[in-house]
């Protein structure tokens, strides 16, 4: 009985931690569990504590095309982070339901424009290792496969002629030009592309471009993970530190130029 109360509540996501933070202090006391920290935790919080943090995370496989369309228009809402992390998990929500109907998707659009506009890494490659590092399992889990799908996603990202995904319904139906843009940052990437198409960031093309980038990141996000389900996958991963002695990206000229300089331990 107990359980499926549960699980109706949390159809809306982090309803059951927050409910809960907000239940009278008495009505804790019954029942409070003492963490290996020494806090508090009712019931409650420990058991969405014990399913959101044990890995992985189950996965269905999921339809790249549909995957793709929700990816899209939810840009339009949560931008690029939010809505990768969202065309994947609101799926899951539906088909597997705990523990994403403990996760809160929304949140993940902070990853817009780079992270809080600064420009920095695309929110769609945040989106996507965030997605592969709760299904396959973070680094704690004692793997590092889902970083290395990860990282398999930004090369794939920096190497592509982007957007590579065309929207059903397009809300701009005019020409959106392709480009490489040889780095998984937000900045580089969207100037590249304003430059090729001489188009500002306001412009419709523009919006729309990063919708369909989003898009195209869903829909191969979702094409790796079916592959990894049915035991097919191959990582090209790689952790760029373990080769260049320091936490980069590998386009060492495009920032440096020729002059590239090594770290103290590199062991190229
Ligand atoms: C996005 C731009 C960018 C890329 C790509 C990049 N770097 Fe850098 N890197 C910088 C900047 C900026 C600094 C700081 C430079 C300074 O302080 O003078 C820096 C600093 C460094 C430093 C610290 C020592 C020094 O002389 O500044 C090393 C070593 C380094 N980079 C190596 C690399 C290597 C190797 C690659 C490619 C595998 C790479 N970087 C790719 C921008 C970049």
């Amino acid at each position: 009985m107990e359980s499926r109360e549960r699980k109706d509540e949390c159809q809306g996501g982090v309803n059951v931690p927050r409910r809960n933070l907000l239940v009278g202090a008495g009505a804790l006391a019954a029942g409070m569990l003492l963490t290996k920290a020494g806090g508090l935790l009712s019931p409650d919080l420990a058991q969405a504590k014990a399913i959101t943090e044990s890995w992985p995370w189950p996965y269905v496989k999921l339809d790249p095309d549909e995957t793709a369309e929700l990816a899209y228009n939810e840009w339009y809402r949560l931008y690029c982070g939010g809505g990768v992390v969202s065309s994947i998990f609101s799926q899951l929500r539906e088909k597997v339901g705990e523990p994403y109907t403990l996760f809160p998707i929304e949140a993940f659009i902070f990853l817009e424009g780079g992270v809080s506009g600064w420009g920095t890494i695309c929110g769609s490659n945040s989106g996507a290792n965030i997605v592969t590092n709760l299904i396959i399992g973070p680094r704690t889990a004692g793997s590092v496969d889902g970083m290395l799908m990860g990282s398999e996603i930004m090369q794939w990202y920096s190497d592509t002629d982007l957007p590579t995904y065309s929207p059903k319904n397009p809300k701009f139906s005019g020409q959106i030009p392709t480009t490489v843009s040889n780095s998984p940052l937000c900045h580089v990437s969207v100037g590249r592309w304003m430059k090729a198409a001489d188009k500002s960031l306001g412009s419709p093309e523009r919006r729309d471009r990063c919708a369909r980038v989003t898009a195209s990141v869903a829909y191969h996000t979702v094409e790796l993970l079916n592959a990894w389900k049915d035991g097919k996958y191959q990582t090209k991963g790689t952790i760029p530190a373990d080769f260049y002695g320091i936490q980069t990206m590998h386009n060492c000229t495009s920032c440096h130029g020729s002059d590239v300089p090594m770290p103290p331990t590199a062991k190229r």
